[in-house]
């Protein structure tokens, strides 16, 4: 009832001013166009003043509610807030690292990281898989659990110093960056690849390593859960850096560049939001190992990322945790399929949405 006045309102008010009549005074004839324009604008901002009253607008800042989504992108101005402190710095240290040349290595390697509980059941595998490529590649074991007993003497003396690590726990990351600034330490790594207990080669040494070294981006997972799984685990208390839209899903297991494994280190702002309000068994369920890295790269370099991983994982159960192979599962047949694989599915909880990449 009020607001169609406040519309009839604005509508005559353009109507005085285009049937204007000519005036005795010849300059009044000539009334500048800005002015008739200025009104007009003038009376569309009370009108959406009044139909939008201010109150929206913190709304929108503090819950980004899909209500006044359309109306923030229809004056784009009104979204846009002051960057705060830490992500200033941020930029500037983000910015650098991603302007770093590719390789600056005469002898590339990989670095294998084992993140796992303790002893590694494949190590004779992988040794095989690394057999006569020495010099191009490093070991990482970071055993959360029990020190390991190594059955390859290439994995001998790569243990690094480890810690406890909880399951959907901030741990899991913190694991993770301690085996990237312990591989970061040799120059000569350039990929930096994210491997479990569990995770067995399904290409020859040659293939993986010209592979990675043939591109310039990191292989992390990421996409869009509008599900319970996904966006349902978005804290508010992210804001103001984070926002819902901003917020990424994907299998933990990497591959990345050596600049994508400093800015990891680099981070503290993202990562700390995470620390802080990813934490499973608070009502969310937030997972940080699945949400940190896919919505920190999103953030800051989205082109720099494949969206997918190279390492493998059933999720298509829809379960908290990966499709695993029993002994008998496994068998030449299964291996061949999964080395076929060249799509990724990304399994959303919102009514088991499948998309593909
Ligand atoms: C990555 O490589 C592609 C082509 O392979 C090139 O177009 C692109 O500029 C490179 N990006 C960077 C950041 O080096
Ligand atoms: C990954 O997704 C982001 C955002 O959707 C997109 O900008 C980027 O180009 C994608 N990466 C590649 C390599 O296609
Ligand atoms: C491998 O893929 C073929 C063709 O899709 C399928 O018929 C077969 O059951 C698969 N085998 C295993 C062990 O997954």
């Amino acid at each position: 009832m009020r607001a169609p006045r406040v519309r009839q309102w604005g509508l005559w008010g353009s109507k005085d001013m285009t049937v204007m009549p000519p005036a005795r005074h010849r300059p009044a004839a000539k009334r500048p166009m800005w002015i008739i324009v200025l009104l007009c604008l003038v009376c569309v901002v009370l009108i959406g003043a009044y139909v939008y009253p201010p109150r929206h607008y913190s709304q929108c800042y503090l819950s980004a509610s899909s209500v006044c989504t359309p109306f923030k992108d229809w004056l784009p101005s009104i979204g846009r807030r002051e960057k705060t402190d830490d992500e200033i710095i941020s930029a500037a240290v983000i910015r650098d690292i991603l302007g770093m040349p590719m390789s600056t290595s005469k002898n590339p390697k990989i670095a294998f990281m084992f993140l796992t509980p303790g002893s590694l059941p494949f190590e004779k595998l992988w040794e095989k898989f690394l057999q006569g490529h020495e010099g191009r590649y490093s070991i990482y074991v970071h055993a959360s659990r029990q020190k390991p007993v190594h059955t390859s003497s290439l994995f001998v003396g790569r243990d690094i110093h480890s810690d406890a690590v909880v399951w959907g726990k901030i741990s899991m990351i913190d694991a993770e960056k301690r085996l990237l600034a312990n591989a970061l330490e040799d120059a000569d790594n350039q990929f930096f690849v994210l491997l479990s207990d569990s995770c067995v080669p399904l290409h020859s040494f040659d293939y993986v390593f010209n592979y990675l070294m043939g591109t310039n981006i990191s292989f992390i997972d990421c996409f869009q859960d509008p599900g319970p799984h996904g966006n349902g685990r978005y804290s508010l208390e992210m804001l103001p850096e984070i926002e819902e839209r901003d917020f990424r899903k994907g299998a933990q297991w990497f591959a990345i560049t050596r600049r994508h494994a400093l800015l990891i280190l680099a981070d503290n702002l993202y990562y700390k939001k995470f620390k802080l309000y990813c934490k499973p068994a608070d009502g969310r369920n937030c997972i940080a190992d699945e949400h940190y890295l896919p919505t920190l790269f999103n953030m800051v370099d989205p082109g720099g990322i494949a969206n997918w991983s190279v390492t493998h994982v059933d999720w298509s159960e829809g379960k908290w945790h990966p499709k695993s192979y029993a002994v008998a599962d496994v068998s030449y047949d299964l291996l061949k399929n999964i080395t076929a694989v060249d799509e990724t599915i990304h399994v959303t909880s919102d009514d088991r949405r499948l998309s593909a990449s």
